[in-house]
């Protein structure tokens, strides 16, 4: 198939805005979910622009809202778009007259929207929510939502593709769809579109900050509301047998509220305890807006070669993941999202990052419940630092950054920003560059360390601006290949120069070795199950000899789809420890050995 080309630049760019709150259904809000089976055409002409599709398209087919498209139809694999898609609903009885917002939980890459044939505007950038103010353009009885999608790659987006084969390279890397970066770019509406209603005058946000003092929890709240007359502002918090609360009259958009919790239960990976916070605008006495959500009153701090979660040390054990499953692609499946978790509370993994952009607001609810300690990164994954296009990839990232705390700085989870994963970062131009996105992150959470994941050995000039180390090593593997024990040797040198070099806690946030399924031998072999096991025990053995050392991920939990190339069988990265339907390779059991002793104690007495 064909790709398209098309461009947007004669719309209108009425914008999408940055999403934050949840959309929850209460009292006084109403969530109209649009999931299912929307209509669906592909445009490798790249027509529909120019035909006027964004009043409504003649369609091809169905298609499963939400879920990529390149697994659902054949013929589709490697085409990244355009596409179109429109679904038509009825707006329910009582929200003409409120504030109405038409929220994308995440669609990859380029997405343009029209409502009744109104052009609302496009976003760039997959796996972040984005909004429109859809109450001017809807109307009683059916609406027409129409969606044009398109995961083009190129050198000045993020993540890049298409990159230009440098002559130096005696044998250019060759991918297809020609990516850089491992793993496939799945296209489509990737998670949930809905519609919410709330009030015209509403909460719009709230910011928690949580400190412990001694026994006592002091979680600080930022309320900020539409413009309206003035109204009070109530904040309680509930849970564990406590339930405090403070009131402010509100004259502004934005009120400051501190609240107390003597004896608090703080959240934690062992005890992941949540209160219930409850935000409530009123006037008159009257109640007319309401948003809850769960808190957990935690700290997470850097001090000397240790990351520590309420003023202990921590050892993050855990995985590097994707959102990838068959046929739903990069789309949200949430029986897949409970099934890793139970395998990572099998292998007795406490941690993971978000590799290599942000996972669904589902899949991080689950996180704050269940007490996993999570690396939240941007999707700037295969960032290069030529002078062409760097301007606008750092405005991308400048973007993704205040998208991504805008959505999960309330989350007791997250413990870590991560700003990117291995870019290019040996060259000239990447220290402004993440010099700028440090300082912007801290301007947006003070409350996080920030970090980023680099495959450099030394020399990464943006390790300056990263509060600890994050590592990707593969030595033994692709370098070293065979070679274990001076794969080992090699990458116990390699964290004692960083760690001597940097003075920060290193976590190695990627080792592994891909293992069919299936495939044995002995003496270990790489691709072999047995070389896959072998590899990370030694990994796992000499990073439990290294204090410093915060944290081992393993690369990857699960296989994973990726772009097709002479070093993937079948498009597929087989690093997982798990099959990518979720079956465990002798790797998995192994790490069960290393990791999940406390997982089984707990467990026993859980069931006593
Ligand atoms: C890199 C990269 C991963 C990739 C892995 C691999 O470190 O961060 O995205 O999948 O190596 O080569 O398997």
């Amino acid at each position: 198939m064909q790709r398209g080309g098309g461009c947007l630049s004669g719309l209108q760019r009425t914008g999408s805005q940055i999403a934050s709150l949840y959309p929850c259904s209460n009292a006084s809000r109403q969530v109209l979910n649009l999931s299912g089976f929307w209509d669906f055409r592909f445009d490798p002409g790249d027509a529909g622009l120019d035909a006027g599709w964004g009043a409504g398209f003649a369609p091809q087919r169905p298609i499963a809202v939400p879920a990529s498209w390149n697994e659902q139809f054949e013929e589709a694999l490697d085409y990244l778009g355009p596409a179109w898609y429109q679904t038509r609903f009825i707006l329910p009885w009582g929200w003409s007259g409120k504030r109405v917002r038409l929220r994308f939980g995440s669609v990859n890459y380029l997405a343009a929207v029209w409502l009744n044939g109104a052009h609302l505007g496009e976003h760039e950038g997959g796996h972040l929510p984005f909004e429109f103010d859809a109450a001017p353009y809807l109307r009683a009885g059916e609406n027409l939502l129409v969606v044009r999608v398109e995961g083009e790659l190129a050198p000045d987006r993020v993540p890049p593709g298409r990159i230009p084969p440098d002559p130096r390279d005696d044998f250019p890397h060759r991918n297809h769809p020609d990516t850089s970066f491992d793993f496939f770019p799945f296209c489509g509406i990737h998670r949930p579109v809905v519609l919410y209603a709330t009030p015209r005058d509403a909460i719009t946000d709230l910011t928690v900050r949580t400190e412990l003092e001694g026994t006592t929890g002091l979680v600080r709240v930022r309320l900020d509301r539409t413009p309206g007359d003035g109204a009070t502002a109530r904040l309680s918090l509930k849970g564990h047998g406590a339930e405090v609360a403070e009131e402010v009259s509100l004259s502004g958009e934005t009120a400051e509220i501190e609240l107390t919790l003597p004896d608090v239960a703080p959240w934690s990976p062992e005890a992941p305890n949540l209160y219930e916070l409850a935000a409530e605008l009123s006037r008159g006495g009257e109640v007319f807006d309401r948003y809850s959500l769960p808190v957990g009153v935690r700290t997470v701090t850097v001090e000397g070669d240790a990351l520590l979660i309420n003023g202990e040390p921590v050892k993050l054990r855990g995985f590097g993941r994707h959102e990838d499953f068959p046929v739903a692609g990069r789309g949200l499946v949430p029986p897949a999202v409970v099934k890793d978790y139970a395998l990572m509370r099998w292998v007795g993994a406490n941690s993971f990052r978000t590799s290599h952009y942000p996972y669904s607001e589902e899949a991080m609810d689950l996180a704050d419940r269940l007490g996993f300690l999570v690396i939240d990164e941007t999707p700037a994954v295969g960032l290069f630092f030529a002078e062409e296009g760097l301007g606008r990839r750092l405005q991308l990232c400048r973007q993704y950054v205040r998208e991504l705390v805008a959505r999960d700085k309330n989350r007791p989870a997250v413990i870590l920003w991560s700003l990117a994963n291995e870019p290019h970062s040996k060259r000239p131009g990447a220290k402004e560059f993440f010099r700028e996105l440090y300082g912007l992150t801290k301007s947006l959470d003070p409350t996080r360390p920030v970090t980023l994941a680099s495959m450099h050995e030394e020399a990464d000039e943006a390790f300056e601006f990263c509060d600890l180390i994050c590592l990707n090593r593969y030595f033994g593997w692709y370098t070293e290949p065979g070679m274990l024990e001076e794969g080992f040797a090699r990458l116990s040198e390699d964290l004692d120069a960083a760690h001597a070099r940097y003075h920060k806690p290193v976590i190695v946030t990627e080792f592994g070795a891909d293992a069919l399924p299936g495939c044995h031998s002995h003496p270990p072999e790489m691709f072999t199950e047995e070389y896959q096991a072998e590899m990370i025990s030694g990994y796992v053995r000499v990073l439990e000899e290294k204090p410093y050392v915060a944290g081992q991920h393993v690369w990857n939990l699960c296989d994973f789809k990726t772009a097709q190339e002479a070093r993937r069988v079948g498009g597929m990265n087989l690093k997982g420890v798990f099959t990518r339907d979720r079956r465990p390779k002798l790797a998995a059991h192994r790490l069960r050995q290393f990791w999940n002793a406390r997982h089984d104690e707990d467990t026993r007495k859980e069931r006593a």
